[in-house]
This record gives structure tokens, C-alpha cells and sequence, in this order.
């Protein structure tokens, strides 16, 4: 077609006539090219198929094999002294990383695997792996780097809590404890966050004040811009400020940027050897635990924007699930068929090929920090590991340039790369991995017309990818359940993510679902299915009894656990075909963000939206303590959504709940009153919480100070900081403060410093 237009010198209206009729065979081509190979892939795997014992286990997820490691499993105190790891392995450069959701491991992992394959002797570490007194004795040859993500408000992450206390007892001696010490920072936040980068900035101010010098500047990314605003161009900086400072001792493993410093090889169809890593998680030592789901409710307006309430039950975990009102549940996603079916069309691979065992080996016993060493196969890889639906990267547009199978996609990708703005416009428009390879191909040169060999990407793209791309991360979510009400099941509430996309290529669906909250939502639909067709489905306490199937239809996913004999790429009902097979991977992580334990102490809940996840905890259990004779203090929740009919999360339980006891009050901010209601409604003014709350705060300010009471909220970033702006204000204008204050704004838990706080 593109071959055409030059031999042709038409006017401006036949061009746009040509260009149109161009782009549209264009699409038809790669239509006929590519839906065949997607179709073919995804009625394949609905065949079983049996496999050698054990075969399954190839398929296993990441959580298996890395898990929740229990304390007593920590290393020793030897292997927690950084220098035994720097001379012990003779390695010049370490780079710890901080992080909460796996960006900044990755980044750290990324830097160290390309200084090492320049020769440098460098590694990435868990800050958590580590005691940080030892930073003091760390030779001053050595550079150390730390990449971090900032958390809660201008916090560390959970792994880098150590790295923060140990450095604030260096300053505290005042002796110049690092002296010497070479160091450098990159940081990872969010400007939409108050304390924009503060851990990277906090930890480099206390490493200078100990006495440290930082090589070169201070990076920082800005993930509000792209997933790795700033990263590429500080990377290359710094690699080249380290290589000049520290020795290359090391053989180079790889020649350039394009090629990966891990083989992957084919194993035998029938090798019976089992991966060891897996062999540990089969000896229970995880603490991730495969839940099968108890009740699943859809709590909004069918049609309107999708929450779900779901039950798991954990009775069979024992003490080992014992969780507290107000705790996370982490939730380990995976990636949807159809995701996984287009990328595998992309490269050309077969299901045989996708579900062939391979081995994946590093080119130099040192690395440590490539995804999944061992055996495993491709579709494990795309399916658990590989955050292949996330938001692009540079550095990912980059891979694919260089690799892009005709001049036509490099030019598209090149042309995209040139501008940032047009990165940045393909991430907003929420275009995943395949999504991108597509809409590339699609301004090739057709295949040779009549043959149907579709153009695919090399197999050598496939290893930078494990070695570029995020790691699928658990996400979290509030417990909504109290252990008073039901110690043998645990429930969460989640928004379900959906962004219409329309920079669609030619297999994209047109609605983009959150990783989690789209698989979560399949296994709403899916419980919901297994459960009609059994005739179960009772309501369960804290739900709303609404229709149970609603639109949009998330993606399907294979829901079946890991350990099935079956693996396979699913249909809608995939999950149907066995007991058991509605579960996920959950694992339970501690909170601070807890109801007082004196019950007798009022409290102010404060929400927005999915927000409402913790309240239904801390509600329902002054419910059954007050049912069980025991004295409760007031309650006053504060509640936005849009309007009464479509998203009133919970409102029944509620109502049911005032009617029988009179510790509640409710108060609802209604940001989108008309949109369902009459024409009454129509007439009333967007309201938020923090309106509600401003009409009421002498009411709250006496509950707080008069009666020792608490506020707490949870819910977006925009909403928790505009609340917890008012609730200051009121304390430094001079006005009625609240008093303490937790606030739990996209998981992020700070304690307010007013006056009168008391944490638990
Ligand atoms: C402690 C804590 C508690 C929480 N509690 C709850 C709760 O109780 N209920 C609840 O509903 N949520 C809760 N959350 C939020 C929850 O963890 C998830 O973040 C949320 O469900 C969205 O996750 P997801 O995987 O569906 O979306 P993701 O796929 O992770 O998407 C996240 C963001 O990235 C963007 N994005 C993803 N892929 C792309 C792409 N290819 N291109 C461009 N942009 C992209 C999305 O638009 C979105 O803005 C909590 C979070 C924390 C930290
Ligand atoms: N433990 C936790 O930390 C935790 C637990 C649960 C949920 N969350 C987080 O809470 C958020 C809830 O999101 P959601 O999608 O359910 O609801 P949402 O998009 O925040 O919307 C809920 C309501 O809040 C309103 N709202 C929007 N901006 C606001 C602002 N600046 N101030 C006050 N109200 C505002 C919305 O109004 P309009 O849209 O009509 O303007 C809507 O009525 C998510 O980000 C989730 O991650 C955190
Ligand atoms: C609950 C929560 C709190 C956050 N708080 C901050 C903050 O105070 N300052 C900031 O710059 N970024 C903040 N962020 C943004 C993260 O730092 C950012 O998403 C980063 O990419 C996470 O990197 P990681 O995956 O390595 O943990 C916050 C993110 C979340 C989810």
C-alpha cells in the first residue's frame, strides 16, 4: 500500500481519499494477520492437556518462590553486615533499594546489572537485608547508592525504615561517622504528594551531615509524568561518574544496551526437575496463602462505575492469618489471557512454545538481580511475573525500537521516542506493551499479499524485557471485615479501575481495567457464576444485596491456582471447571491504622469513595460489641460518593445498623447528585466531605477535645489532603482543631502532630 503513494501525485482531496483508504486496508491487513494468531491462541488453550507430574509447578507465581519471608528465615547477623557482602564477594558498588511497589527495585536492579555488565563489580540489596550500623566501616573505595521511593507522608518504605533509624543515630553522635563514605541517591515519587521525593531528600541531608560525600547529582522521578520520568538520562550519568571511579574488574558479559545478560534455554518436555525455590514453597514456608473466595456482592448501581465487596475465607491458615480491624490485604494479581494472547501472537509463539519449560540462566554467577533464574515457562512469565499491561517506560519504547521487525514500526517508535510529549500521550491513552507493538505494525509495509505469515518481533527482545520490565507487585487493600464478626473469613472492598481507551490498535479492547481491581472484578463475575449455578450466594453481613453480575465484563483470566494440573489460558469460564477454583493469592500485611482500642472513645471517619474499606470494620465491630452488652463511643462518619442511588457503598448497612443501636451517624457529601436522581436532586450543589465536615467542625472540635475523641481518614490523595488542610487549618487559624488525627490517604498512613494525639 505505502509503495503505492509514491508513484501517485494526487491533489490534497484525493491524498486524504488514498491516505484513508491506505490506513484502512492497513488495519484490515493487520487485522487478517493478527486475529487469526490471537483467535487460534485463545481456542487452543481451551483444549487440557496432560503433562509429567510436576509440570505444574512450572507455572507456579513469583509469590512461591520469593513469598513473605517469616523472621526466623531472615539471615544471620553476619550476612546482615554489608561489608562481609563487598569484600566477601569482592563488589565495588552496591545498590540498595527502598521500595514499596517494586519500581525502585527494579531501577536499582537495573543500574547494577548494567554496571556489572560493564565490568563494574556491583550488585542490588534489600535494604531490609541489611544492619546499617555497619555503613560506618564500609571502605572508603567502595561507592554505596541508595534508590528509593517515598511513602505515607514524605516516609520510607516499609525496607527502608532500618536504613533511616540507623542514619538519624550517626547524626546523633555528631562524630562524622561516614566520613568519606561515597554515596549516590535516586528518588522516586509523586509531586501530586505534599512531600514531594522527602525520603531521597531526607536520607542524603543525613548522609552529608554524617559526613558522606554524594557523587553526582541528586535524581529524582516524578512518576505523575511517566513511570521513569528523569531515570534514563541520571542512569547514564551516574554510570559514567561511578566508571570513573571505581575499577572495571570484571569481563564485560554483554556488548551493548540491546543485549541481555541472560540465556534462555528450552528444556525437555518431560524434565522431571523441580525448581528448588519451589520445592521450599511447597514446605509451606510462604506466608502467601491461596484463598478461595467465601461471598462476593456488587455494591453500586449496575452500569455505573463498578465496587465490589469480597469475602475470602482463611479458616484454613490458622495462626497464621490472624488479622486486626483495619489491617491491608495484599492481593497478588495476574495478567488477563487476552493480554497474554496478544503478546504471544506478537512473537510469534505458539501455545506449545508458550507453555515450554525453559531455563533461564544469568551469564555471570554474580548476578543477582535477574528475574526469575530457573526453570519456568513463557507463559508463567507473562502471566505472574510480568507487569506487561503497566505503563510504558522509555526505556521499554527504546528495546522495542531497536528491535522493531520493519523500518515502518522503527520509524513509529523512533518518531514517539523524538518527542516526549507523545511518550507521554501513549502512556495517558493507557496503551499496554502489546498494545504499542500493534499500533507499530500497523504503519508497516503489508506481509506479501495472499500470504498470511504475520510479522512478528525477534526472540531476542524477550530476554531485555524480563530484565527491563516491573515485576508484578501485590496491591492492597483495607480489611472491611472486624475479627470480632468473623475470624474465619476476611473481606475487602475495591474500586474497580476502568479507563476508556482510544488509541486502540486492532486487538485492543476499548476499556483499559487496573490490573487488580480487573482481575478481582473476573473473580466477582466468576464466584458469582459458579455460585448461581449452584444456587448459593447468600448476603453476607456489611453487603448491599444488589444485582450480582453488572457491567463492564472485566477480561477472563486462568483463575485456577497455581498448582492445577491444567494451566492453561482460559475462557469466561475458565474458573468454572473445578472446585476451588475461584481463589487468590492474598497475604496479610500489619497497619497502624487502627480503631482505638478503648471502644468507649468516639470517632470521626472520614471517606471518599472506596475509602470506606476500613470504616465498615471499625462500624461493624462497635455493632457487635454493643450486640454483644458491651459500651460503645459515638460514631460519626462522614461519607462522599456521587450521588445516593449509584455508589452509596454500604448504605443499608448503615441503615440497618441505626436502627437497631445509636452509637452512628452518617453524614453524606454527594459530589454528582443529579445525575440519577430527579429533578429535586439536580437542583443540589457538588458537595465533599470536607464541605460536610466544615458546616459540622465545631460539633467534631468538642467531640475531639471535650471527649478524647479521634478522626480518621482514608481515601484518594486529593480528598485525604484537602481534609487534613481543614483540620489544621482549624488548629493554626486559631479555629476549633480536632485533635489527633490518622489519616490513611491511598494507604498512606500518617499520624497528624496536634495537639491531644495519642497513637495507639
Ligand atoms: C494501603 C493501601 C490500601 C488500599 N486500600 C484500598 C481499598 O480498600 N479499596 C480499593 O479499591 N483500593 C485500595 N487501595 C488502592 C489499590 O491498592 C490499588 O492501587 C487499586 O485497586 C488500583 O490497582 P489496579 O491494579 O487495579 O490498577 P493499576 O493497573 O495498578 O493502575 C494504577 C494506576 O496506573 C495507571 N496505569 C496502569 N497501567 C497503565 C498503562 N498501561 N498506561 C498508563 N497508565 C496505566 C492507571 O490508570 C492507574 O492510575 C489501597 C492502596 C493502598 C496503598
Ligand atoms: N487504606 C487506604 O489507604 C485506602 C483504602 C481504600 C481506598 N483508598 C483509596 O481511596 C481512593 C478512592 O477512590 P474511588 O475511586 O473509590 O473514589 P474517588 O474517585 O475518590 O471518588 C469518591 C468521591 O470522592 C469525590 N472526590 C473527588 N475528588 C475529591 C476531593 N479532592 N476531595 C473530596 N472528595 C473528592 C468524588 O467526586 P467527583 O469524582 O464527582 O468529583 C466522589 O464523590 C482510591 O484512590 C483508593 O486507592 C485508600
Ligand atoms: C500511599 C502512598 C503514599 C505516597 N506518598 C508519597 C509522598 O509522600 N511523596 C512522594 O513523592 N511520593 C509518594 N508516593 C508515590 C510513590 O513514591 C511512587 O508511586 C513511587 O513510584 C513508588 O515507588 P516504589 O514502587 O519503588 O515503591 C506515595 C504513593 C503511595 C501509594
Amino acid at each position: 500500500m505505502s509503495a503505492l503513494l509514491s508513484d501517485f501525485t494526487p491533489d490534497s482531496h484525493d491524498r486524504d481519499l488514498l491516505l484513508t483508504a491506505t490506513r484502512y486496508w492497513d488495519d484490515v491487513l493487520a487485522l487478517a494477520v493478527l486475529t487469526p494468531v490471537f483467535w487460534s491462541l485463545c481456542s487452543y488453550f481451551l483444549l487440557p492437556k496432560k503433562h509429567e507430574p510436576g509440570y505444574d509447578l512450572l507455572f507456579a507465581s513469583p509469590q512461591r518462590q520469593d513469598g513473605l519471608l517469616s523472621e526466623k528465615e531472615k539471615t544471620s547477623e553476619d550476612a546482615r553486615d554489608i561489608n562481609r557482602k563487598l569484600n566477601d564477594a569482592a563488589t565495588d558498588v552496591v545498590v540498595f533499594w527502598g521500595s514499596q511497589s517494586g519500581r525502585a527495585a527494579q531501577f536499582a536492579r537495573q543500574l547494577a546489572r548494567e554496571l556489572h555488565s560493564n565490568g563494574i563489580a556491583a550488585t542490588a540489596e534489600d535494604l531490609d537485608l541489611y544492619d546499617h550500623e555497619h555503613l560506618a566501616q564500609v571502605s572508603r573505595d567502595k561507592v554505596l547508592g541508595f534508590v528509593v521511593s517515598t511513602f505515607g507522608e514524605g516516609d520510607p518504605p516499609d525496607n527502608a525504615a532500618g536504613l533511616w533509624d540507623a542514619l538519624r543515630e550517626f547524626n546523633k553522635s555528631k562524630t562524622d561517622a561516614l566520613s568519606g563514605l561515597r554515596y549516590f541517591v535516586f528518588g522516586l515519587g509523586d509531586s501530586k504528594y505534599e512531600q514531594y521525593n522527602q525520603f531521597a531528600l531526607n536520607i542524603d541531608q543525613q548522609l552529608q551531615e554524617a559526613g558522606a560525600q554524594r557523587v553526582g547529582d541528586l535524581g529524582k522521578c516524578d512518576v505523575s509524568k511517566a513511570a521513569d520520568d528523569g531515570w534514563m538520562d541520571w542512569k547514564e550519568t551516574i554510570m559514567q561518574q561511578v566508571s570513573d571511579l571505581v575499577p572495571a574488574r570484571l569481563p564485560k558479559t554483554v556488548a551493548s544496551l540491546y543485549e541481555a545478560d541472560i540465556d534462555i534455554t528450552d528444556l525437555p518436555q518431560d524434565d522431571p526437575a523441580l525448581p528448588p525455590a519451589l520445592l521450599a514453597a511447597e514446605l509451606g514456608r510462604t506466608k502467601v496463602h491461596t484463598a478461595p473466595v467465601s461471598s462476593s456482592r456488587l455494591l453500586s448501581a449496575p452500569g455505573s462505575r463498578a465496587y465490589i465487596h469480597l469475602e475470602f475465607d482463611i479458616s484454613a491458615f490458622g495462626p497464621d492469618f490472624t488479622y486486626s480491624t483495619g489491617d491491608h490485604l495484599a492481593v497478588w494479581p495476574m495478567n488477563s489471557d487476552q493480554e497474554i494472547s496478544r503478546l504471544a501472537a506478537l512473537f510469534g509463539w505458539s501455545p506449545t512454545v508458550l507453555a515450554a519449560p525453559i531455563n533461564i540462566t544469568a551469564r555471570s554467577s554474580t548476578d543477582t538481580t535477574t528475574l526469575a533464574l530457573g526453570q519456568t515457562t513463557r507463559l508463567s512469565l507473562l502471566r505472574h511475573h510480568l507487569d506487561i499491561a503497566g505503563p510504558l517506560t522509555v526505556q521499554t519504547v527504546r528495546l522495542l525500537a531497536h528491535f522493531a521487525p520493519t523500518p515502518e514500526s522503527k520509524t513509529y517508535l523512533n518518531t514517539l521516542l523524538a518527542s516526549s510529549t507523545q511518550v507521554a500521550d501513549l502512556t495517558s491513552s493507557h496503551t499496554t506493551l502489546a498494545g504499542v507493538m500493534a499500533l507499530s505494525l500497523s504503519s508497516s509495509s503489508d506481509p506479501t499479499p495472499g500470504t498470511s505469515t504475520p510479522i512478528t518481533w525477534s526472540n531476542a527482545l524477550f530476554p531485555l524485557l524480563l530484565q527491563t520490565l516491573q515485576r508484578i507487585q501485590p496491591r492492597y487493600f483495607s480489611i472491611s471485615s472486624s475479627p470480632l464478626c468473623s475470624p474465619d473469613k476476611v473481606s475487602i472492598t475495591v474500586g474497580v479501575l476502568t479507563v476508556p481507551v482510544s488509541n486502540t490498535d486492532s486487538t485492543q479492547p476499548t476499556t483499559f481495567f487496573g490490573l487488580a481491581s480487573g482481575y478481582l472484578l473476573s473473580l466477582h463475575q466468576t464466584f458469582q457464576t459458579q455460585v448461581q449455578g449452584h444456587g448459593h450466594g447468600h448476603p453476607s453481613p456489611g453487603t448491599t444485596s444488589r444485582s450480582p453480575v453488572s457491567p463492564p465484563t472485566a477480561p477472563t483470566y486462568t483463575l485456577s491456582p497455581p498448582r492445577t494440573p491444567t494451566p492453561t489460558l482460559g475462557s469466561p469460564n475458565a474458573a468454572s471447571h473445578g472446585e476451588g477454583s475461584c481463589t487468590a493469592q492474598i497475604s496479610l500485611r500489619p497497619s497502624s491504622f487502627r480503631p482505638p482500642t478503648d471502644p468507649t472513645v468516639p470517632v470521626v471517619l472520614v471517606a471518599a469513595g472506596s475509602g470506606v474499606a476500613p470504616f465498615l470494620g471499625f462500624i461493624t465491630e462497635r455493632a457487635e460489641l454493643r450486640r454483644r452488652g458491651g459500651k460503645v463511643g459515638r460514631c460519626l462518619l462522614f461519607f462522599g460518593c456521587r450521588n445516593p442511588t449509584e455508589d452509596f457503598l454500604y448504605g443499608e448497612t448503615w441503615e440497618q445498623i441505626r436502627s437497631e443501636h445509636d452509637f452512628l451517624e452518617v453524614e453524606t457529601a454527594f459530589s454528582r447528585p443529579g445525575e440519577q436522581g430527579g429533578e429535586e436532586e439536580g437542583k443540589k450543589e457538588k458537595m465533599y466531605v470536607q464541605d460536610k465536615l466544615e458546616e459540622r467542625k465545631g460539633e467534631v472540635a468538642r467531640l475531639v477535645k471535650e471527649e478524647g475523641g479521634r478522626v480518621y481518614i482514608c481515601g484518594g490523595v486529593a480528598m485525604a489532603r484537602a481534609v487534613k488542610e481543614g483540620v489544621v487549618g482549624g488548629v493554626e487559624g486559631g479555629g476549633e482543631g480536632f485533635g489527633g488525627c490518622l489519616v490513611n490517604g491511598d494507604g498512606g498512613l500518617v499520624l497528624g502532630g496536634f495537639d491531644g494525639f495519642d497513637d495507639d
